[in-house]
């Protein structure tokens, strides 16, 4: 095991747009006056990606008048009497008040503690975090993962019942993280007044309005940093969803729907039709970076709560590489704003590696205006398994050999 040197884990922390705070060995009562105040953090508090010596933490204040820093602490116990790391953590509307904090050289296999406190000594509540276990811990690893929560649609108790198996759970069968993999968010929003007949028998439950939004069909997109900013806040106002990440640390990526439905690169496709987005899908990449703690780099900025998003146009892309990621300089400069996949190792027998599926990924097969011949009135969802198979396995289909044409029925 290598032992990260504090000179190396600031650079790692600035990479990551967080403030670094170093644990110490002495432990010391808190000296804070913290008053609880959780109206004046209403998306509550985070912790994220355990390593056995790190843990990131996560926190949004209210808006306030002029940029601020928070006090953070983190404690082996929840009375805060047992201190062992504090920083100051800067918060203001550039990150929509959203901090991140890197705390290292802590114990690994350890529950820890944490809160923020503003200068007038108003409090978040309390989080509790956990580190991993060292590489070498061969003990069996409990996790769960979690994706797909439509908000739209309904509660997020699931969380609820996790928290509860867990707090009743020995300490041995207690779960280490919580593994996201993405549609934390739906960025695609229904108004109930768009469908009064609700979905899957459920009423559309009044989750967000979008003050930039876009109407398509009978939902609502978001255009801008402050509509995707919009839904985070609106997702993270669910107590069960906010209660569960302020237990476990959660390992957070994203799949479609961080961006956009049928989303590729920075792209989106609406009504069988593609159109450039790179403006949107920049604004996606920085509400991720300020809502979702994660250990993800930012080519663009070293500063701890800015994004820097680059600035890009919606520009047509029409030439792409031999792996089908677009050149337009745009088309890259979106995607590469915020680097998702990357590896967690988590004891001797967890090493997690954290692919992006949407950033590089080609047009959808299916939704290219060639494939409306594959389809079937009739059927319309299906396609014919062969032709399928052919469009799935693309350039590598018949061991490189896929055919010119495709012929079925
Ligand atoms: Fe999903």
């Amino acid at each position: 095991m290598t032992t990260l040197n504090r000179r190396s884990f600031l650079q790692l922390a600035a990479a990551f747009g967080a403030t670094a705070a170093w644990g110490t060995s002495l432990s010391a009562a808190s000296a804070i006056p913290w008053r609880e105040r959780r109206d004046l953090y209403p998306e509550g508090v985070a912790s994220a990606e355990p390593h056995s010596d790190s843990i990131l933490l996560w926190t949004r204040h209210a808006p306030l008048d002029s940029p601020a820093k928070l006090t953070v602490e983190l404690a082996e116990d929840s009375a805060f009497q047992k201190v062992i790391a504090s920083a100051h953590a800067p918060v203001s509307g550039a990150s929509d008040w959203t901090t991140r904090v890197l705390i290292g050289n802590l114990k690994p296999s350890r529950t820890h503690f944490y809160r923020f406190t503003d200068a007038a000594g108003n409090g978040s509540r309390i989080g509790r975090t956990l580190t991993a276990p060292t590489p070498d811990d061969s003990r069996p690893v409990r996790f769960a993962f979690v994706s797909c929560q439509n908000a739209n649609d309904g509660a997020q108790n699931a969380y609820r019942r996790m928290i509860y198996e867990d707090e009743r759970a020995p300490d041995t069968d207690k779960l280490g993280f919580v593994l996201h993999l993405g549609d934390f968010i739906y960025e695609l929003v229904w108004y109930p007044e768009d469908r009064p007949q609700g979905m899957y028998d459920r009423r559309i439950r009044d989750l967000v309005r979008y003050a930039h939004g876009e109407k398509i069909d009978d939902f609502h997109i978001p255009t801008t940093v402050d509509d995707y900013r919009a839904v985070y806040r609106a997702y993270l106002h669910d107590p069960d969803l906010q209660d569960a990440r302020a237990r476990f640390p959660f390992v957070n990526m994203w799949d479609n729907h961080e961006f956009s439905w049928k989303g590729w690169q920075a792209v989106q496709n609406f009504d069988g039709k593609n159109r450039p987005a790179q403006t949107r899908k920049v604004a996606a990449m920085q509400a991720f970076f300020e809502y979702q703690p994660a250990r993800m780099a930012r080519p663009n900025s070293a500063s701890l709560d800015q994004f820097d998003p680059p600035k890009v146009a919606d520009a047509a892309i029409t030439r792409f590489d031999d792996h089908g990621l677009g050149q337009e300089p745009n088309n890259l400069a979106a995607v590469a704003s915020l680097k998702g996949y990357r590896s967690l190792r988590y004891g001797r027998n967890v090493d997690l590696i954290i692919t992006d599926q949407r950033s590089y990924r080609s047009e959808e097969p299916t939704d290219r205006p060639e494939a409306v011949a594959f389809t079937d009135k009739a059927f319309p969802q299906l396609l014919p398994q062969e032709a399928m198979e052919i469009l799935d396995a693309g350039r590598a289909y018949n061991s490189n050999r896929p055919p010119g044409s495709i012929r079925f029925g």
